[in-house]
């Protein structure tokens, strides 16, 4: 297995630019399943989830071609004639949450599925009760044994008007495959806002879905028999962007942030503004600098978009434990997304936990430390504090930044950064 190991203390100085966003990726793919024409998708980023994912489409009856040679993005091309399988197994599923997704194609296009229960990061308990909701009011049998939900349906799917408890990514994501290709008008209230749902959204309107209302929370959805083949652009990653725009604010430097969408992100800007950083944005391009003295405390409580991201506060919290105070981070989108904290204080971080929320004696800087990854957006917590520290450090279990954050080391390498990959 392989290892990062990062000589800290180097301010970053130069120009990186953003890849496809991974959670607008996923979604897009697994959309591509709704039709049997060719869909074309551009900047696609190379990640070990997409990876996964193209397996798991191949194995269902999915013609894949992947081209990831550029450094400007990937380019897939899909075309699935038939559903030839419509197992997703649990090898599969158990790598990457998103997986579970595929129910909404094979299900509205073949009536049947057996898709085994999902996996991903260890970060809270995730259940799918929303899913299993939708699926039975739409007409879907459904029985969940031996850790498979086997799924059945004779005749089109009923349109439904739905009502989220929680805003939930994931499950709108679902709601929207699933209700293009339902029979009449469906209706989700308290959809999720993110930008992902509405690359997903504009997708499926292209193959001739029929959907208003996405990017509020309020989605209707007047479905129809088929959809078609259609040629998109995976839009940036507002993580990545939002990342490294923290490492930067940590070590002090300089940094220019191209192809991003700068609104997508303004919640933390504003935060790393009011830490002291300066920021001079325009709707494509961000340049992030900040001096090496120590950023000002910042309280933040994570939420749903717009507010700030769940999957910031790892690398956020990275930040704010080298602050000049004391700082508190509330998280209230996932109940165990601070497994970070103890592989943070092993760099010196001085961390206390109460429920749901964190409370941060900012030190006046890190120590270098082994440390070991435990969640995709954990270790580019991780990343940030070994950028930051004062030696060497090494990263273990990075299969979880993978996941999820296409050429980091090349992109850091590039600002400056001392970080290599080697075998353990
Ligand atoms: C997606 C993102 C993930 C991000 C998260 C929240 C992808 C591939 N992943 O994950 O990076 O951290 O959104 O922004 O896009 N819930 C239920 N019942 C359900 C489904 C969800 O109670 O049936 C709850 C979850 O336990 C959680 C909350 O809803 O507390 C939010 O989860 P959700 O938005 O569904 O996250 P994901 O779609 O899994």
């Amino acid at each position: 297995m392989d290892l990062i190991e990062i000589t800290g203390g180097n301010p970053l100085e130069g120009k990186i630019r953003i890849s496809g966003s991974k959670n607008a990726s996923l979604p897009m793919m697994i959309a591509s399943l709704l039709t049997e024409e060719k869909v074309e998708l551009s900047n696609i980023p190379n990640l070990s989830d997409v990876t996964t994912l193209i397996e798991l489409m191949k194995s269902l009856g999915a013609a894949i071609e992947v081209d990831q040679t550029s450094d400007f993005g990937g380019k897939m091309t899909c075309v699935t004639k038939n559903i030839l399988h419509t197992e997703a197994s649990y090898d599969l599923v158990r790598k990457m949450r998103a997986s579970f997704w595929v129910l909404a194609p094979l299900i509205a296009r073949y009536g049947e599925a057996k898709v085994s229960l999902p996996g991903g990061c260890a970060i809270g308990i995730r259940p799918i009760d929303f899913y299993l909701s939708i699926l039975k009011r739409m007409g879907v049998t459904l029985d969940l044994k031996d850790g498979y939900v086997y799924a059945s349906v004779k005749s089109r799917l009923r349109s439904i008007n739905f009502t989220l408890d929680f805003p939930s990514v994931g499950v709108t994501h679902f709601f929207l495959m699933m209700s293009s290709l339902a029979e009449g008008e469906s209706v989700l209230k308290n959809a999720a806002k993110e930008p992902e749902v509405e690359a997903l959204a504009e997708m499926l309107n292209k193959m001739g879905a029929k959907i208003t209302g996405h990017g509020t929370n309020t989605i209707t959805i007047t479905g129809v028999p088929s959809l078609t083949g259609t040629k998109v652009n995976v839009p940036p990653d507002r993580i990545e962007a939002g990342t490294f725009a923290i490492a930067v604010s940590a070590t002090g430097g300089e940094i220019s942030l191209d192809s991003v969408n700068s609104d997508e992100i303004d919640v933390l800007l504003n935060v790393l503004e009011q830490s002291g950083v300066e920021i001079s944005r325009s709707k494509k391009n961000l340049k992030i600098s900040a001096d090496r003295k120590r950023n000002s405390p910042v309280n933040i409580s994570t939420a749903p978009y717009p507010g700030f991201p769940t999957d910031l506060q790892a690398q956020f919290m990275a930040l704010m434990a080298i602050a000049n105070g004391t700082s508190v981070i509330k998280e209230t989108i996932f109940e165990n997304r601070f497994m970070h904290v103890q592989e943070l204080a092993r760099f010196g971080a001085n961390i206390k936990l109460k429920g749901d929320t964190a409370i941060i004696e900012g030190i006046e800087r890190y120590n270098s430390a082994p440390v070991m990854a435990t969640d995709l957006r954990a270790s580019a917590s991780l990343i940030i504090a070994a950028l930051s520290a004062k030696g060497k450090s090494t990263i273990r279990r990075i299969y979880h930044l993978d996941r999820g954050f296409d050429k980091i080391e090349k992109k850091l390498r590039s600002c400056g950064a001392v970080i290599e990959r080697k075998e353990d």
